[in-house]
């Protein structure tokens, strides 16, 4: 069903040391942040050949990962996200398994234009899983 690991998303306290760190100190190519109203983050995109990392801050009082930056001041890893064809046949197979589908259960738009899906960590090992249709 999975298919190509699309990005990991890591919630950092402050972006520019982030950014800094990834393409200064680690040598990745690294986006300009670009701000999300709709999600309540802004992002920095890492661009690795075989895949990207998200630096996610939040954006706004309300933002889904507020309470996360609080949890984990020094910022940590806050989901994966995995490629697949269909993402209403892939839902509908892992509700029928058991599994939790996040917010309405509805895809929505996601950080790339495309529709995404969250699924409940403590269905999948203790980590937050975004399944994205490309
Ligand atoms: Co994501």
């Amino acid at each position: 069903m999975i298919g190509r690991l699309n990005h990991v998303a890591i919630v950092v306290p402050d972006l520019d040391t982030a950014a800094t760190l990834y393409r200064d100190t680690l040598g990745a190519k690294v986006s300009a942040p670009a701000a999300l109203p709709d999600h309540g983050v802004t992002t920095v995109f890492v661009d690795l050949d075989n895949t990207r990392i998200e630096l996610l801050h939040p954006l706004g009082g309300d933002s889904p990962i507020g309470q996360f930056l609080e949890r984990h001041p020094d910022g940590g890893m806050h989901h994966v996200c995995y490629e697949v064809d269909d993402i209403l046949a892939a839902r509908d197979q892992l509700k029928a398994q058991g599994a939790r589908v996040l917010d309405s259960g509805e895809p929505r738009t996601g950080a790339h234009g495309k529709p995404v899906l969250f699924l409940h960590p403590k269905d999948f090992c203790g980590t937050l899983v975004e399944l994205e249709q490309v």
